[in-house]
């Protein structure tokens, strides 16, 4: 039977909402009024409570800070026409999330309390879900380890926090990307499938490079031989070849993204021929040049379809043909957000 969290709750005594210009939204800049957090302690996860957003108290030795047992998950709710809310798939980020918890040596948390967190948190700032379209309510849940100790062992005690920010689009425009050869996001063994925190703080120096140089994002490819994609930026990448949608298969440096998985389903709704397995540099740019590939994408929570325009491998362009003019992108995203704005029947069940 599911159990059902008690969360204590204390209201924020005037909410920020009034002063948030509801037309300018770059990721990740503004937080609603309030937040979740619990603690895991002596074996279990207590103290669930939706208090005010702001700071948080913690000894500068918590192990999070130190040796980065901390990782999250990106989540977003939808509003409907009819001002019902909906989140995507929340199901799939709380199976991920305790993947993640399992490869940082960290307690999982039950699904059923994760959900359960996300429902009440969102409910109590429903009004900070945006109305305008390709405008969503992002939700960051994240645990972090939180043992005032320096040794380098697991702690016995973290934090599951959960906050939510209204956000327009992740990208603004079609993307030029490098594909980088010299860096690497993740290896085999290691743990490029979790949502680890030291993943996205190990991709920032190749991205800045990336982007000193005129790039908007990476194309990351294999440790061993960079002859392989694996992902772009902190998204999956997909790419439609000879009409069929092709993707590096999922393995332990590869995250398992929710909406690449919903991309594949509905491309096979489609009828489309969907491949998942190893892809190599050599084929995408081949099939640029000779016309075979008609999309590349990354695909992502915060990304959606994030298109790419033109594609550099050390330093020759390839150009893709007019991203606007694309059938396979322009129609997976409508049919994506069709499903989350409950502008379509939910066949799937994907709607919370
Ligand atoms: C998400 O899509 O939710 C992500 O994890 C990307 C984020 C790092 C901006």
């Amino acid at each position: 039977m599911t159990e059902t969290l008690n969360i204590k709750v204390t209201k924020a005594t005037s909410s920020k909402l009034a002063g948030v210009d509801f037309d300018n939204l770059p990721f990740g800049k503004t937080f609603s009024d309030h937040m979740l957090t619990a603690d895991y302690a002596d074996g279990e996860w207590k103290n669930f409570e939706i208090l005010p957003f702001g700071d948080i108290g913690l000894s500068p030795a918590i192990s999070a800070l130190h040796y980065g047992q901390a990782f999250f998950e990106g989540l977003k709710a939808y509003k409907h026409a009819d001002g019902k809310i909906s989140v995507f798939r929340p199901e799939k980020n709380a199976a991920r999330f305790n993947k993640s918890a399992e490869r940082l040596c960290m307690p999982a948390l039950p699904e059923e309390f994760f959900i359960q967190s996300i429902a009440a948190i969102v409910d109590m700032d429903r009004n900070w879900v945006p109305t305008k379209e390709n405008y969503t309510l992002y939700i960051r849940p994240f645990m972090f380890a939180t043992d005032p100790y320096l040794g380098v062992a697991p702690s016995s005690t973290y934090k599951f926090m959960v906050l939510l920010g209204p956000t327009g689009p992740y990208f603004s425009k079609n993307l030029k990307v490098k594909i980088e050869t010299e860096y690497t996001r993740a290896s085999e063994g290691g743990f490029g499938f979790a949502k680890a925190a030291g993943n996205y703080g190990g991709s920032m120096l190749p991205a800045k490079k990336a982007m000193e140089q005129g790039f908007d994002q990476l194309i990351w490819t294999d440790a061993k031989t960079h002859e392989y994609v694996e992902e772009m930026g902190a998204a999956n990448v997909m790419f439609v070849i000879d009409g069929k949608l092709v993707t590096p298969s999922t393995r332990d440096t590869i995250l398992n993204g929710v909406t690449r998985e919903s991309i594949i389903q509905l491309a096979k709704d489609f009828g489309m021929e969907v491949e998942e397995r190893r892809v190599s540099v050599k084929e995408v740019l081949e099939a640029i040049a000779n016309g075979a590939c008609t999309d590349a994408f990354g695909a992502g929570t915060a990304a959606t379809i994030a298109q790419v325009a033109e594609i550099v491998h050390e330093g020759k362009t390839y150009t893709l043909p007019n991203p606007s003019e694309s059938v396979f992108a322009v129609k997976m995203r409508k049919a994506l957000d069709d499903i989350k704005y409950g502008r379509v029947e939910d066949v799937k069940g994907w709607n919370f």
